[in-house]
């Protein structure tokens, strides 16, 4: 089976970018599951319930979401609500929504679906990833063989780690949260699909989504900028990954990147 992972929707050109393009990379690499990392689709902050179901209408299977999970307030309780939207599985015990969950194709074949936080670099305090994802494996185990992994983490040396501590355990793991695609994809020696980073899918003249000449100002001077999200050279990135759905075991994963060049489709998009 053919396994779509989107990387981080930024803001209004990010999800004119999935409108567009979505339909077409799905026939392209025939897709039975689409998973999508939805954490800036809202202004760049977060997600809201209604870009969510918007998401959901336009054929996205799962959505994941990462430290910017509770930027919008108001799709906490949608995150209780929705079997399909998960955040990071690793935060403390009481936090809204829930952190994987089993996706079943139109072909029948069950997926299991868990998004994590890493620790290195991240702002939020939580529990360890490693031991929380082999706990979750495990249960999800029971199901299906079928599991990919999105670790929304900052540094590459403990996604690429999280990677080498699963394989054979898990199908795939994914890094998010950099916007920047890696080139380091690969099978690893017990089949499980692995990359760095998907990238981002959004505004690319920019810094990591955001308008550039802010950010390197606030380089500059230290000094607070407004951030806002960033319009030119729109592209989505990602990877299609070929998992084996009666073994669990990944055969290929291939990056993407996908140029998006329909800009009246992104000032059409609402802004939340
Ligand atoms: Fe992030
Ligand atoms: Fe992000």
């Amino acid at each position: 089976m053919n396994i779509l992972c989107i990387g981080d929707i930024v803001g209004k050109p990010g999800r004119a970018a999935l409108d567009g393009l979505l339909e077409d990379i799905k026939k392209e690499h025939k897709i039975d599951m689409t998973i999508v990392n939805a954490e800036n689709a809202a202004g760049g902050s977060g997600i809201t319930s209604r870009i969510a179901k918007h998401f959901f209408d336009i054929g996205c299977d799962v959505l994941t979401l990462g430290d910017h999970v509770w930027d919008q307030k108001e799709v906490e309780n949608y995150l209780n609500e929705e079997a399909f939207i998960i955040r990071p599985a690793n935060f403390p015990d009481g936090a809204p929504g829930k952190g994987w969950c089993i996706k079943t194709t139109t072909s029948g074949v069950k997926v299991g679906v868990v998004n994590l936080l890493g620790r290195v670099f991240m702002r939020h305090y939580v529990n360890c990833p490693f031991r929380a994802l082999e706990a979750i494996a495990e249960e999800i185990g029971r199901q299906t063989p079928v599991i990919i992994v999105d670790m929304h983490a900052e540094a590459t040396s403990e996604k690429v780690a999280l990677g080498h501590f699963m394989d054979g355990r898990v199908s795939a793991v994914f890094g998010t949260h950099t916007h920047i695609q890696t080139a380091d994809e690969k099978i690893l020696p017990k089949q499980t699909a692995y990359i760095t980073d998907l990238g981002m899918t959004g505004p690319h003249d920019s810094v990591i989504g955001q308008n550039k000449e802010n950010i390197v100002q606030r380089f500059l001077t230290s000094l607070p900028v407004r951030f806002s999200v960033a319009q030119d050279d729109v592209r989505l990135h990602g990877a299609v990954i070929d998992v084996d759905e009666t073994t669990g075991r990944a055969r290929s994963i291939t990056r993407l990147q996908k140029a998006f060049t329909a800009r009246e489709k992104i000032l059409s998009v609402q802004e939340k």
